[in-house]
């Protein structure tokens, strides 16, 4: 069974307090969502391996750490992800971007797949799932499905909201994957709606609607 981190920490709690705010524009909505996912990005990346180096300083010699291991790549879900993308490449700038669109069917509430580009040797890469929501849980078991089809074994899904419905059905599809999260909230509406979550991801990212 995969792991859940919640990321408790004070700066991303109180940005997403201001992010669920529905007074909160789409301006500030963007700016906050872009920061929020600059800090989770500091979370994530807590535990990746490091390997000693020897460089020189103007002083002299030092021994010192770089980051090892598998390069890393993000793929935001379509299109509310897009707008986490820009913080976590401040953290991480050397990451490819592969992307994968779905939207969901207002009425099944089920996804449907529209695009999918990943980089080539996503095999090869650490992958970061990233989409602000985790609702039924849909769109984030198929966006995986679709990656692991194309070769990605390794991967994370990070999230600033998660029903506990989504969270339940993303473990069982996908029992190797990690999911972290800014909060776990109550539950899901009779629309699928985050209770009490921040409404509609894209469409207050993006000023739609
Ligand atoms: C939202 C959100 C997730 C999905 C979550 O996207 O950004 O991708 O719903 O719901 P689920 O867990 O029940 O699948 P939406 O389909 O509204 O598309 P958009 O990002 O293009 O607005
Ligand atoms: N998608 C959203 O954008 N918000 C929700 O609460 C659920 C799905």
């Amino acid at each position: 069974m995969s792991k859940v981190f919640v990321f408790d920490h004070p700066l991303i709690q109180h940005k997403l307090t201001y992010i669920r705010d529905k007074s909160t524009g789409t301006k500030e909505f963007r700016e906050l969502v872009d920061e929020v996912s600059a800090l989770m990005a500091f979370e994530i990346t807590r535990n990746l391996p490091t390997q000693e180096v020897t460089i020189e300083t103007p002083v002299g010699k030092a021994t010192s750490k770089t980051i090892a291991g598998k390069k890393l790549g993000l793929v935001p879900i379509l299109r509310a992800g897009l707008g986490m993308v820009d913080g976590i490449l401040r953290m991480i700038p050397a990451a490819k971007v592969g992307h994968v669109g779905l939207y969901r069917d207002p009425e099944t509430l089920k996804p449907v797949e529209y695009y999918v580009k990943l980089p080539n040797d996503v095999n090869e890469r650490e992958l970061i799932v990233i989409d602000p929501m985790l609702a039924t849980g849909g769109s984030a078991i198929d966006a995986i499905t679709s990656i692991k089809r194309r070769g990605a074994t390794s991967i994370k899904l990070m999230c600033l909201v998660a029903a506990p419905e989504g969270v339940a059905a993303v473990q069982i599809a996908h029992p190797d994957v990690d999911i972290y999260l800014a909060a776990m909230d109550e539950k899901l509406n009779e629309k699928g709606y985050i209770v009490p979550g921040l409404g509609d991801a894209g469409d207050r990212l993006f000023g739609t609607k």
